[in-house]
C-alpha cells in the first residue's frame, strides 16, 4: 500500500521541542489549508471518506490516534503517537480516524482548499471509482 510516513526533525533543546513544517521542503506539496481535530469524544470514529485529488499530511501533535486506511484492495492501520511523524495520504484512500486518546490533537495539512466535490463519502462509490 502507498502509505508513507515522514519523520520531521525535532529542534529540541532543554526548553522542549519544536518542529517546523515547510511547503515543498519537508511537506511534499504547497499547503493551502490547515485544520485540526481536537476534543474528540470517547469511542468516536471520524472520516469515512476518500478524496479524488486532495493530498494530506496527518500529524498527531498531541496524544495518539489510529488511522484506518483502505485503497480498495488492501487495508492498513497506522498508529500516530508522535508530534514529529506525518502520515502522507495521497488521493484515492478511504480513511477513518479513531481511538483518540485524551487530549489528542490531529493536525492536517492539505494541498487544496475545502471542496466538498472532491469527497467520496459513499464506500460503494469509492470502490467503483478505484476500479474505473
Ligand atoms: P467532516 O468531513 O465530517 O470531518 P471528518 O472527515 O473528520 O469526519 O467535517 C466536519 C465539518 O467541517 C463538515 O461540516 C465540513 C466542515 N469542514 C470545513 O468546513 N472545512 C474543512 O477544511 C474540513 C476538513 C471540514
Amino acid at each position: 500500500m502507498n502509505v508513507e510516513k515522514i519523520i520531521f526533525d525535532i529542534k529540541g533543546d532543554e526548553r522542549g521541542s519544536l518542529v517546523a513544517l515547510e511547503a515543498l521542503k519537508n511537506i511534499p506539496f504547497e499547503i493551502k489549508r490547515v485544520y485540526y481535530i481536537s476534543d474528540t469524544k470517547k469511542g468516536v470514529t471520524r472520516g469515512f471518506h476518500a478524496h479524488k485529488k486532495l493530498k494530506q499530511i496527518l500529524i498527531c501533535v498531541n496524544g495518539s490516534c489510529k488511522i484506518g486506511l483502505d485503497n480498495g484492495k488492501e487495508k492498513e492501520e497506522v498508529l500516530l503517537d508522535k508530534p514529529n511523524v506525518g502520515l502522507y495520504l495521497e488521493s484515492g484512500m478511504w480513511r477513518t480516524m479513531y481511538d483518540f486518546s485524551e487530549g489528542a490533537v490531529l493536525l492536517v495539512l492539505a494541498s487544496e482548499l475545502y471542496d466538498e466535490s472532491d469527497y467520496i463519502r459513499d464506500y460503494e462509490t469509492f470502490l467503483k471509482y478505484m476500479n474505473e
